[in-house]
């Protein structure tokens, strides 16, 4: 957890159809997206946030 509140991306282990629900739906303390965003642009997130793997 950052200092935002944020979880840290960089240690993300899910699958990109769970980031996709975790954006689009939010969870626990992560807030949902679906009123902000479309699938397709919620889709290009969540394949974005694994550019931002530690390797
Ligand atoms: C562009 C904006 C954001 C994206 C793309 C994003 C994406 C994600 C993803 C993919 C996860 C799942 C990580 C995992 O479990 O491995 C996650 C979890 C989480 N996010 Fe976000 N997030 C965003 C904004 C935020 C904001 C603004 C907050 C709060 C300040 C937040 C708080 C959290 C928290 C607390 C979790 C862990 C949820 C849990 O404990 O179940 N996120 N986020």
């Amino acid at each position: 957890m950052g200092a935002s509140g944020a979880y840290n991306l960089q240690e993300s282990e899910l699958s990109l159809e769970e980031r996709v629900l975790v954006i689009t739906k939010g969870r626990n303390a992560m807030n949902a997206f679906e009123s902000l965003l479309s699938p397709e642009e919620i889709e290009a997130v969540a394949k974005y946030t694994f550019t931002l793997a530690d390797q």
